[in-house]
C-alpha cells in the first residue's frame, strides 16, 4: 500500500487540552464559508476534549446546517451503551449544538454487524461523492491505539488496509468486542485526514511510524496516507517523545 499523502502537516502541542483547542480552531476556520461538508468522527477518549471544547467555544459560531457527521468506526453496542462512540459524541457535542438530526449519520451498533456494515457502506455511497469506487469524505478524524490501530483496523487484520469494501466488521483483539470500521481504501480516499494522538502510551508507535523503524509496517495507522489528500497530525509532547529523538523519514 502506498504510504505517501499528497501533503502532510505535523503540529505538536504541550498537552492534550491544547491539541483539542488547536484542532477545534482548525475545524472552525476550515468550515468558514464551506457548503455541505462531510466529516467522519473517531471514538475513544481522545476526541472527548475536542467535542467538549468545540461545543463550548464554537457551538454557536459554526453553521451546523452545512455539516454532516459520520463515524469512522463504531462498537457493536446500542447507542446508550457506555462504549458507544455515537453515544459519547451525542453527550459531549451533538446534544449541545443546533445540528439537524438528518445531518447525523450514526452506525447502528445495535444491529446485526454484517448487515449494518453493508447498510452503512451503501449509505456512504449515496451520501458522498465517489472516486476509485470509494466515498470521498471532506475530512476524517482518526485516533491511534497503543498498538498502532486506527479506526477499528487492528494490527491482526492488515487485509482491511486493502479491502475492496467501504466498511467491514472487525473484532477488538483483546476484548473480542465486535466493531464496524471504514476500510483503508475508504480512509485513504478522503480529501483530508487528521490524526489526534496524545499521551505517552502512543509515543513508541508514533516514533516508529515517523522514523519507519521497529515494525512500523505492522501498525495500521502507518498506512493512512490520503493519496489525493492532506494528512494532518495533531500531537502532544508526550506522544512525540520517541519521534523527536531522531531524523524523520
Ligand atoms: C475507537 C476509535 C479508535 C481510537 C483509538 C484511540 O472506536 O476506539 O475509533 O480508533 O481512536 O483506539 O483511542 P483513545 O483516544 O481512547 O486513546
Amino acid at each position: 500500500m502506498q504510504n505517501q499523502p499528497k501533503t502532510m502537516f505535523v503540529n505538536i502541542y504541550h498537552n492534550s487540552q491544547e491539541v483539542a483547542e488547536a484542532f477545534a480552531l482548525f475545524l472552525f476556520t476550515w468550515l468558514q464559508g464551506r457548503s455541505r461538508t462531510t466529516i467522519a468522527l473517531s471514538g475513544g477518549s481522545t476526541p472527548q476534549a475536542l467535542f467538549r471544547h468545540l461545543a463550548e467555544a464554537y457551538g454557536g459560531r459554526i453553521d451546523w446546517q452545512q455539516v454532516h457527521f459520520f463515524w469512522g468506526d463504531e462498537r457493536c453496542v446500542p447507542p446508550g451503551h457506555p462504549d458507544s462512540n455515537y453515544g459519547m459524541t451525542k453527550k459531549m457535542l451533538l446534544d449541545r449544538i443546533a445540528i439537524p438530526e438528518t445531518n447525523v449519520h450514526r452506525i447502528r451498533g445495535e444491529d446485526d454487524p454484517s448487515g449494518e456494515a453493508l447498510r452503512y457502506g451503501k449509505l456512504l455511497h449515496r451520501q458522498l461523492p465517489l472516486r476509485y469506487g470509494q466515498p470521498v469524505f471532506d475530512l476524517i478524524i482518526l485516533g491511534m491505539g497503543d498498538d498502532g490501530h486506527t479506526a477499528s483496523i487492528f494490527p491482526d487484520q492488515p487485509q482491511l488496509l486493502l479491502a475492496k469494501t467501504t466498511c467491514a466488521v472487525t473484532r477488538h483483539p483483546k476484548s473480542g468486542q465486535l466493531r464496524i470500521t471504514l476500510t483503508g481504501p475508504a480512509i485513504n480516499n478522503a480529501e483530508n485526514v487528521a490524526f489526534l494522538v496524545t499521551g505517552g502510551t502512543k509515543a513508541e508507535k508514533v516514533g516508529a511510524i515517523f522514523h519507519r523503524t521497529s515494525g512500523w509496517q505492522g501498525f495500521p495507522a502507518a498506512h493512512v496516507a490520503p493519496k489525493e489528500g492532506n494528512l494532518y497530525w495533531f500531537l502532544d509532547h508526550a506522544a512525540t517523545e520517541e519521534m523527536v529523538k531522531g531524523d524523520l523519514q
